[in-house]
């Protein structure tokens, strides 16, 4: 399988550190990263697919693997994380590093994602219709890939901002309250604005709304994940009440249902 071989060596380059940007403290020292698992089974349409986007010269140009081979390391991490969304504050290090690897490369072409999401649904429809975590995770990084690397790149008082979000977020104290039986969200909920209404989050917030507009395959996207268009009207909502009605640019919906 030419795809895993080709993953194999971008592992095993993260674990030596080759390309001497990355400082020893952030590579993996211990091999945890087990590629089947992580890969699981690919399909003989979507291997090659993929293979041709991660080794053509537009991508190696605009998402340089040192930089990606950086968030390796929170892979494994990932379902602690969703538990403990705190954790991610041990990989800040390492994310600062991701994005300044990111954002010093020149932003990928849409031409590129597009045909990126073309050759995807061309080869892998099983695996994204079977699941395929793998799959699934890289159809969705490609379609939000415009949104998602501007956002890693605002940065605020020489911070990125995503760094200033999630330490300013992460270390906000817990709500007395349970409105809305998620933590983070009633958090934010009775958060001081000075903290939560930051540029930084203007800019996330605004470049988001703005890549949703009329962008039926991404909304398809959210909406499958349980995020259909009443409950980003009603996040919108939230957001001009906590933030004010210029926060964000356009309408905000007049009739939410
Ligand atoms: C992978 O797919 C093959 C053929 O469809 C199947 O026999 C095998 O059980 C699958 N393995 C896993 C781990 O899902
Ligand atoms: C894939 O996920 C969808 C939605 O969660 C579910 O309805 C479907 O049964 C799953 N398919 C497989 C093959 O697991
Ligand atoms: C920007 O950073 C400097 C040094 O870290 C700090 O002194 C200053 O208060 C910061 N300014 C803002 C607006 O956060
Ligand atoms: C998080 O924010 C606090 C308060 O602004 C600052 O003192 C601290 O250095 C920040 N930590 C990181 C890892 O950026
Ligand atoms: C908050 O309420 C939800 C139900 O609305 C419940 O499932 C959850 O366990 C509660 N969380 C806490 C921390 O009490
Ligand atoms: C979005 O779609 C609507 C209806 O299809 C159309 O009226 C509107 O002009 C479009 N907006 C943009 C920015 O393309
Ligand atoms: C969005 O999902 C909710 C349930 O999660 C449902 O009640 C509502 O009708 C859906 N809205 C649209 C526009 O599909």
């Amino acid at each position: 399988m030419l795809l895993k071989k080709f993953l194999t060596i971008i592992v095993l380059l993260a674990l030596i550190g080759v390309g001497s940007t990355i400082p020893s403290n952030v590579t993996p020292n211990s091999p945890t990263i087990n590629l089947d698992d992580l890969v699981g089974n690919i399909t003989d349409t979507c291997q090659p697919a993929l293979l041709k986007i991660f080794t053509s010269p537009e991508f190696l140009a605009c998402v340089p693997i040192t930089a990606l081979v950086l968030l390796l390391p929170i892979i494994p991490e990932i379902e602690n994380i969703k538990k403990n969304p705190k954790e991610i504050l041990n990989y800040l290090d390492p994310i600062d590093q991701f994005s300044n690897g990111i954002c010093s490369a020149p932003k990928c072409s849409d031409d590129f994602v597009q045909s990126s999401i073309q050759d995807i649904l061309n080869g892998c429809t099983t695996d994204l219709t079977s699941n395929n975590t793998f799959v699934g995770l890289i159809f969705v990084v490609t379609i939000f890939y415009s949104p998602l690397r501007d956002s890693i790149c605002f940065k605020d008082n020489n911070t990125f901002c995503i760094h200033e979000t999630l330490n300013i977020t992460l270390n906000l104290p817990d709500s007395p309250f349970n409105i809305t039986g998620n933590n983070i969200i009633d958090t934010i909920a009775v958060a001081d604005p000075g903290q939560v209404c930051t540029q930084c989050n203007k800019d996330i917030i605004n470049t988001f709304g703005n890549f949703l507009k009329n962008n039926t395959l991404a909304l398809q996207i959210l909406a499958q994940a349980g995020i259909n268009q009443t409950r980003i009207d009603t996040m919108k909502i939230g957001v001009a009440v906590k933030c004010g009605i210029n926060f964000e640019d356009g309408q905000i919906p007049n009739n939410p249902s």
